[in-house]
């Protein structure tokens, strides 16, 4: 039997894309699946397709950037099924591109908000119920390799992935007392509606000013988007995927090998700016400083 079964984990964003492949594969290793999703129409497709694979499911409205909303589905989620042991932090917006001029403040809240506030939401919402049964449990976020290093004319995008990164791996060290395993899923591009995330965006994001048609310029940017989406892998690999790194205890998920070189050239340029700080005669006093907090 897998360790999975007969317990229950909630999973934001869970309507579609990665979300609801988490979902579905989560559900036949036996797990009871909580969908949270602002998307109420997609919801209701994606609670009918899990009921459909003979999976125990219960699906909520959810606006991760409404901390009473996660606490009004921490309620219904404990009332249906009882103890609760999984949070998958997916939901997840792609923000603008464009320059740092390019990128207004709406779009950056409304990324940051939908990314970072929501993870935070949910994980303040959930973990302590986790914590309360005391059989232990997961938490797993999910970033991008836009947390793993800066994509440009991405700003706001990799700020909110590079944060939830650094969130799982704080609190993974604070969780582990608990027998509370938190991984962070670091995909590269997967074909799901991302790159149309705007079709959910909430009216006050939008700003004022009408949005007018799309300059020559955008509807380029949004085509060679499509079209890198359209190259990504599919998105049923993803869920599975999970499920395989949870069971190997990984704290790092990562589905696409061929971006190691990414984080392999990021991890390089980094060391070698500590060997120029080594060498630094400003800094010849403090080489054997104590290492704290990291280890
Ligand atoms: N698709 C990719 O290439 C890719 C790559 C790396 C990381 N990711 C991440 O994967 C996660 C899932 O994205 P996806 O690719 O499945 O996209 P998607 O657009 O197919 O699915 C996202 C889901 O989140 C929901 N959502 C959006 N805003 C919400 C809100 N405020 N509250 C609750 N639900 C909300 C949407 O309704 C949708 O069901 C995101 O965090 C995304 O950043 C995706």
């Amino acid at each position: 039997m897998s360790e999975f079964s007969g317990k229950t984990a909630v999973i934001s964003g869970g309507a579609e894309g990665i979300g609801l492949s988490i979902a579905m594969a989560l559900g036949l290793q036996g797990m009871q699946i909580v969908l949270g999703d602002i998307d109420t129409q997609q919801l209701a497709k994606a609670e009918q397709a899990l009921q459909d694979a003979g999976i125990s499911v219960l699906a909520v409205p959810l606006d991760v950037t409404k901390p009473e909303q996660w606490q009004a589905l921490a309620e219904q989620a404990s009332a249906h099924f009882g103890k609760l042991h999984m949070l998958v932090n997916n939901a997840g917006v792609g923000g603008g591109t464009g320059t740092i001029e390019q990128i207004d403040n709406n779009e950056w809240r409304w990324t940051m908000d939908v990314n970072l506030m929501g993870v935070l939401y949910g994980t303040q919402t959930l973990v302590p119920l986790i914590k309360q049964h005391g059989e232990g449990g997961w938490l797993l976020n999910v970033a991008s390799m836009a947390g793993m290093g800066g994509v440009p004319y991405g700003g706001a995008y990799t700020a909110s992935k590079v944060a939830v990164v650094g969130m799982s791996e704080s609190w993974q060290v604070e969780l582990k007392p608990h027998n509370i395993h938190v991984a962070v899923l670091c995909p590269a591009f997967v074909k799901t509606r991302i790159n149309l995330a705007a079709r959910n965006k909430q009216a006050n994001y939008r700003g004022d000013k009408p949005t007018g048609p799309m300059t020559e310029q955008q509807k380029a940017m949004a085509a060679k988007m499509q079209q890198i989406i359209d190259n990504g892998i599919p998105v049923e690999v993803v869920g599975q995927r999970v499920v395989e790194a949870l069971n190997a205890k990984e704290l790092y998920i990562f589905t696409h090998p061929s971006y190691r070189a990414v984080t392999q050239a990021r991890a390089q340029a980094i060391d070698d700016a500590f060997a120029r700080a080594a060498e630094s005669p400003l800094l010849a006093d403090f080489r054997d400083q104590d290492i704290v907090f990291f280890g």
